[in-house]
């Protein structure tokens, strides 16, 4: 790396250190998830980031190494499997594109407003009905697309914490309300339990802040690798990914977050956030970047407190926001 790069890399990685002091102390105000128990050892201080910039720019503070499971990040790799195999025609005639301004897990409009589809691919009741349109007779082999595209981006297939999958498999009622639901109102078919252990399993996929940052930065590139430039997703997924993660990737936040953040963003009830910037001349990233955050802490919505916080930081001083 040039020595004005290498330079520039050392101001920008100092000031996002100096950001993760600065937003520690609202991870006090967060709640670390326990409806599902294994999510409720998580280290409630813990707050970290990883940025990669398609200008070459590696950034990391704090816990960026420290594991965490997908959880709801792990929608937008069903949702990329599904509209790669089926094309976004076919995907949308089963699932919607709205958000909700509803929690995650909401059952409601399933009955009360829109009895034909649910709302959007991002809510457990969209991604349980994307779930079930992965190629594949079981959940294994279903899984197995996305383990591969996971694997296409990182460089290694990243392991299901088995104690989080256990643990939900053991306390998800509420999803198992949904998937029946669904399936009684014909927006599924096959075999619930089926579809659902593949959601559990997807949900507790682990990763760190490095490996989403390295997934945000081929979707900032429109599917194609930074690194091997190998096309892994097609340009138009990529583009209807970030833009239902702009429009619905923090749920019931999702309007406040894009006042305030405005990077196309997915949310995970263990504190992970996975950012899309598409850069701009006044960003020291201008050609976008890939952002992987982590904090256990949620707010009243699920999203991690202090990395939405983190993510205003990124958004203000840096330019990041989409408009
Ligand atoms: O289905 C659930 O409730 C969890 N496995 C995932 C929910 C989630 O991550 C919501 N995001 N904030």
């Amino acid at each position: 790396m040039p020595f004005e790069e290498q330079a520039k890399q050392e101001i920008l990685n100092k000031q996002l250190h100096s950001w993760v002091d600065q937003c520690k102390s609202y991870t006090s105000q967060g709640k670390v998830a326990s409806y599902i128990p294994a999510l409720a050892r998580a280290e409630q201080k813990d707050l970290g980031i990883s940025i990669i910039g398609l200008n070459g720019l590696h950034l990391s503070a704090g816990d960026f190494k420290a594991p965490f499971t997908l959880q709801s990040i792990s929608k937008i790799f069903g949702l990329i499997v599904a509209l790669e195999v089926h094309g976004s025609d076919y995907v949308f005639t089963r699932v919607g594109a709205e958000p909700t301004g509803d929690p995650f897990n909401s059952i409601a409009r399933l009955e009360t407003v829109q009895a034909d589809k649910p709302f959007n691919p991002l809510i457990n009741s969209g991604a349980i009905t994307v779930c079930s349109l992965l190629p594949g007779s079981s959940s294994e082999e279903k899984l197995e697309s996305i383990m591969k595209l996971l694997e296409n981006i990182l460089g290694r297939q990243p392991v299901i914490n088995e104690e989080v999958y256990l643990s939900e498999m053991e306390t998800g009622d509420r999803n198992r309300s949904l998937g029946y639901f669904l399936k009684d109102a014909g927006m599924i078919e096959g075999d619930v339990e089926e579809t659902l252990t593949l959601y559990f399993k997807m949900c507790a996929i682990e990763v760190n802040c490095l490996d989403l940052s390295l997934i945000g930065v081929t979707l900032a590139n429109n599917g194609s690798h930074p690194d091997s430039k190998e096309q892994l997703i097609s340009t138009q997924v990529c583009r209807i990914i970030k833009t239902l993660m702009f429009t619905c990737g923090m749920y019931n936040a999702s309007g406040k977050y894009a006042v305030q953040v405005g990077i196309p963003s997915k949310s995970g009830v263990s504190g992970g956030i996975l950012a899309v910037a598409s850069g701009n001349k006044l960003s020291p990233m201008p050609f976008g970047c890939g952002i992987g955050v982590y904090g256990p802490a949620l707010d009243e919505y699920g999203n991690s407190i202090a990395g939405v916080e983190l993510l205003k930081y990124v958004s203000e001083e840096w330019n990041a926001h989409v408009f």
